[in-house]
């Protein structure tokens, strides 16, 4: 017999069965076979704000709270949905927050990298997405899953997202997406460099991705629009790459501690201020 499928489900949203913890369930139904889901409410947890120390790099993390053992949810599930609500045009703080304490991620790669995902944002009001499902997309990307799917679901009151049949569409379609064994395919024009659809314009014909941070060039001819972007001066996308990056960052941490007197005397006469 086959071994039961195990689904984390990640929710980013205060709501008790709200539109993401709806979401969460519905895509986990229409997973084929009967997966077991757990979730976790991500506002609940004492997720306490990264401080900076980089000792996670070599050693544990010095905050005692609930950080590591979702983290180790993540590493033990089969297969990931993460969803979390548009809040001013962003994605709710509580998605950012757990990501900041991620460079913990970088001594369990094997763990993480290419575990399957997919991203939902819902959101309110049209067109009033904003950057919320970049937020999500970027969660499972820096912790090194696979984004096999991502959708943002129109969802005003909680209940909306499964109410109407755009959402239970949505549900079927990231549901078949996380156990397809095909590369992930975003519609429309993606980095070629890695499948990311937000980029920033910069200066005429110049293009930067937000996605892995990948710059380039593009075109329009006859309606047609074309990208060329390179990969960025510093990748940590493949599995490879963030492996290396964690080893540059104890370099860097191990430049800083050289430094760090020197340092110091450079920023004494900038010290104390009134604070609120
Ligand atoms: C504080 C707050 C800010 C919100 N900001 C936005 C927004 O910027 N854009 C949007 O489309 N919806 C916004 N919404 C609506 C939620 O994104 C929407 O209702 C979503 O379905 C909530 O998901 P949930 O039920 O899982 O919490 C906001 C809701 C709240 C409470």
């Amino acid at each position: 017999m086959a071994e039961m499928m195990n689904l984390l489900g990640i929710i980013g949203s205060p709501r008790k069965m709200g539109n993401c913890e709806l979401m969460v369930k519905e895509i986990a139904a229409a997973v084929p076979g009967t997966p077991k889901l757990s979730m976790v409410r991500l506002v609940e947890k004492d997720i306490r704000p990264c401080k900076a120390c980089y000792r996670c790099l070599t050693g544990d993390c010095p905050h005692p709270d609930d950080f590591t053992g979702v983290l180790r949810a993540i590493m033990e599930a089969d297969a990931v949905i993460v969803a979390a609500p548009a809040y001013l045009r962003g994605t709710h703080s509580c998605i950012q927050r757990f990501l900041d304490r991620g460079l913990q991620a970088y001594r369990h790669v094997d763990a993480l990298y290419g575990k399957p995902a997919v991203a939902v944002a819902t959101a309110g009001v049209e067109d009033g997405e904003g950057s919320a499902l970049l937020g999500v997309e970027n969660f499972i990307r820096q912790l090194g899953l696979s984004l096999k799917g991502r959708a943002v679901v129109r969802a005003t009151f909680p209940g909306d997202a499964i109410v109407f049949e755009e959402g239970r569409t949505t549900a079927r379609r990231l549901a078949a997406a996380l156990v397809s064994t095909d590369d992930y395919a975003p519609e429309g024009l993606s980095c070629p460099e890695c499948k990311g659809t937000y980029f920033e314009f910069r200066k005429m014909g110049a293009i930067y991705c937000l996605s892995c941070g990948g710059a380039g060039t593009f075109s329009a001819d006859g309606g047609k629009i074309g990208l060329v972007i390179g990969p960025p001066a510093h990748s940590w996308r493949k599995k490879e790459d963030m492996a290396s990056h964690r080893k540059w960052l104890i370099g860097r941490r191990e430049e800083f501690l050289r430094r760090r007197d020197r340092l110091k005397d450079a920023v004494k006469p900038y010290l104390g201020g009134e604070f609120i």
